[in-house]
């Protein structure tokens, strides 16, 4: 190989070969890391500019590279740039462009600068600008539970412990259980965005350079909060995408749980809800079929994710300080983190005002089970007997009901009182579905009034977000 050709890369000065064509295709990142282009651009345009602040580019310089640089990002969004391998990655790509069209100047924008802060800023600001999306949809989707939840506040469903009927709840306190874990994985990501809002910008390649650069004013270009504070830090952290992805994994997760109850509540044994047939996919060979493959898939995606996560830890795991092109490894989990949790909410936020309820399905239900069971136990509490003493005698009750085949409302006054004397005509208001629901009245309770109410709490919480 010629030298010529190895004075082609943009660092080949000290190189007497030519890369290997296999090294070269294995080392570079282009493929996956154009995606980054257009904050690379924004990043290089707030470097230039701060550069030509502190003197070291002319304006003069400073305007061509503004020029180049925007018309850079145009040819590559009309399908315009010519990506190439050898030049390794978008950072090169984009610089050796620049100096195509601009000449010397273009060389110069590098000054200062190293494409470890380089690609330590592009991946924060991409982030960032990605978290925003995600949150808009995690709103969106909340949103629509939130009407779901008004909606079917005062329908009655069982209640569930180890997938046993329970106690009756209320559908629209159910469906606020899942917009209370959605709360939490939004201040996660907020918490996420705010930590890795700081400007890598100006640690060049770990020590910092000889410039006499004004780190505040590109950080304050960028929209970050200010500069990071250690250099050799800034160009090896990695820990905003770690925890960007622990925080994916939870929300996946979160969604994985809601897509088990809605696969089951949509099979015929369940029979609790419709999701509409755009949502659904039907079978090759079984006519009848209507399959929930949305939430199965989204169920099915948390393994990438978690798998994700994963890799990222491990990749930083032993890391010694600073740069180290196992970096280059976090690229790809952290764009498919990126994809399947964007796509899986959306997917949701459409789906979830959708979903219609079977009440009468629900009701009778929750009138298998003896779910109100525990009502009977707190009535006769009430009426003097000490609780280990009621619970015997509502699991009597219970035993004599399934003999006879009959849910406890369902029993004869004479035949409750076989198990205690304590039991009056009033029981029946406790035994029914609407008065043991009603009577768990306080906050974070399934009567239908809290349910109304926090659902209220719960839109004035997005409310405040935008
Ligand atoms: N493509 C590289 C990455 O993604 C950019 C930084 C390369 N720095 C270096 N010193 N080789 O990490």
């Amino acid at each position: 190989m010629s030298n010529e050709e190895t004075s082609i890369k943009p660092w080949g000065g000290r190189f007497s070969e030519a890369t290997d064509a296999f090294v070269e295709r294995f080392t570079a990142s282009v493929t996956f890391d154009q995606r980054l282009y257009h904050h690379d651009i924004n990043g290089s345009l707030a470097h230039a500019a701060m550069l030509a602040k502190v003197g070291v580019l002319s304006d003069d310089e400073l305007q061509q590279i503004q020029s180049g640089l925007e018309a850079i990002r145009k040819e590559i969004e009309t399908g315009n740039f010519n990506w190439s391998v050898s030049l390794e990655d978008v950072h090169m790509n984009i610089e050796a462009r620049l100096t195509d069209k601009i000449g010397i100047t273009g060389k110069k924008l590098h000054t200062g600068r190293s494409r470890n802060d380089q690609v330590a800023t592009d991946i924060r600001l991409y982030l960032r600008d990605e978290i925003g999306v995600i949150v808009g949809e995690l709103t969106r989707l909340q949103s629509g539970l939130i009407d779901l939840a008004t909606r079917e506040a005062d329908t009655i469903m069982p209640g569930f412990t180890h997938l046993q009927t329970a106690q009756p709840v209320t559908f629209g306190h159910h469906i606020l259980a899942w917009n209370e874990m959605l709360e939490r994985d939004f201040g996660r990501l907020q918490d996420c965005a705010t930590r890795l809002n700081q400007c890598p910008l100006g640690a060049a390649a770990l020590a910092g350079t000889t410039y006499p650069i004004d780190r505040h004013y590109s950080a304050q270009l960028l929209g970050f909060d200010g500069p990071t504070e250690n250099s050799l830090d800034s160009v090896s952290d990695r820990d905003f995408a770690i925890e960007f992805a622990a925080a994916a994994s939870l929300i996946m997760t979160h969604l994985s749980r809601f897509s088990e109850e809605l696969v089951l509540w949509t099979s015929s044994q369940f029979n609790f809800v419709n999701l509409p047939d755009r949502f659904c996919t039907g079978s090759s060979i079984m006519p009848q079929k209507k399959n929930p493959d949305v939430p199965e898939l989204i169920r099915g995606k948390v393994g990438r994710v978690n798998g994700h996560l994963f890799s990222l830890l491990t990749l930083m795991k032993s890391q010694p300080l600073a740069y180290n092109k196992d970096n280059q490894e976090d690229k790809e989990p952290l764009f498919d983190i990126i994809d399947t949790l964007r796509d899986s909410l959306k997917a949701y936020a459409d789906m979830a005002p959708a979903i219609t309820v079977n009440a009468e399905v629900t009701r009778e239900a929750a009138l298998r089970g003896f779910s109100t069971a525990t009502d009977l136990a707190d009535y006769l509490v009430r009426k003097g007997l000490p609780f280990r003493d009621a619970h015997e005698v509502v699991g009597k009750s219970v035993a004599f009901g399934i003999k006879e085949g009959r849910d406890l409302s369902q029993l004869s006054l004479a035949e409750l009182q076989q198990f205690s004397t304590l039991i009056d005509e009033d029981v029946f208001d406790v035994l029914t579905l609407e008065g043991s629901v009603n009577a768990r009245n306080h906050i974070g309770g399934t009567a239908p009034a809290q349910v109304k109410a926090a659902a209220q709490r719960a839109a004035e919480k997005l409310a405040q977000r935008s």
